[in-house]
């Protein structure tokens, strides 16, 4: 069975202080009421990772994640972290290609595809994300920007690597909106994603792959969204900043 992700992406929020009260909580409350197997991973901004790594490395169901890491090994990039700097204090995951760096950053599918391959080599696993923009959606051109994203991203790994990746669908008009991607809508390009892989690999390879929607995900629209067949998870934004509303949303997934 493909692994079942839920993950929390803080964007630019809290305190060192407030952060790692929120991860206290969670880990309780999870340790309480959550006995199911999808993996939690917790993406604080870059200064909390080795805090928060540390909390959660003794249990085995929490794992943290980096929001974004420089294409480079090593150098003079200041202002960068590399993806080894990531591994090196016990992260386990990196976003790749969020709207956000897309859009405010100028991040490109190229330069992605370099920071996946830093990722990778490092030994960890990005969480490759791709999605449309509202104005993609209503001019019917989302299914070739996202086979753009996905194959300019991803399509340059060998099999052994494709099965490190996580990819997360987030349509950007759903980000932050409250507007949430319809099941229906969200399953048609999970399956559409899912296809690509199987195109470009092998069928066997595509089920493997964890895909996560996106997209103001919260407790009230969780448990329907994960039942659909080819989503395998959440990276959720908003509600990952309150323990009781993301706990709710781990708890959907059955
Ligand atoms: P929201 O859940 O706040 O819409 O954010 C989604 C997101 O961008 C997660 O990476």
């Amino acid at each position: 069975m493909r692994k079942k992700i839920i993950a929390g992406n803080w964007k630019m929020n809290k305190t060192l202080e407030e952060g790692m009260g929120l991860v206290s909580e969670l880990s309780n409350m999870l340790k309480d009421e959550y006995q199911g197997s999808a993996e939690v991973v917790i993406i604080p901004p870059f200064v909390h990772l080795n805090a928060v790594s540390k909390l959660i490395a003794d249990n085995p169901r929490l794992a943290s994640g980096a929001q974004n890491c420089s294409n480079h090994k090593s150098g003079a990039y200041t202002g960068e972290v590399s993806a080894g700097m990531i591994g090196s204090v016990g992260c386990k995951y990196v976003i790749i290609g969020h709207s956000e760096r897309r859009q405010y950053f100028g991040e490109h599918n190229a330069w992605l595809a370099q920071k996946i391959d830093a990722v990778l080599t490092a030994g960890l696993n990005p969480i490759y994300c791709c999605g449309e923009t509202l104005e993609e959606r209503e001019n019917n051109s989302h299914f070739e920007v996202l086979e753009k994203q996905i194959s300019e991203g991803l399509f340059h790994l060998n099999d052994d690597q494709i099965k490190q990746v996580v990819v997360a669908y987030e349509p950007v008009w759903a980000i932050g909106t409250g507007k949430t991607a319809s099941t229906a809508q969200a399953q048609e390009i999970h399956a559409f994603i899912r296809g690509l892989i199987s195109k470009k690999y092998n069928e066997a390879l595509a089920q493997e792959i964890t895909i996560q929607y996106g997209g103001s995900v919260k407790a009230e629209n969780a448990a329907e969204l994960f039942a659909a067949p080819d989503i395998d998870g959440a990276l959720v934004g908003g509600a990952a900043l309150q323990s009781r509303s993301f706990v709710d949303i781990v708890k959907a997934m059955a």
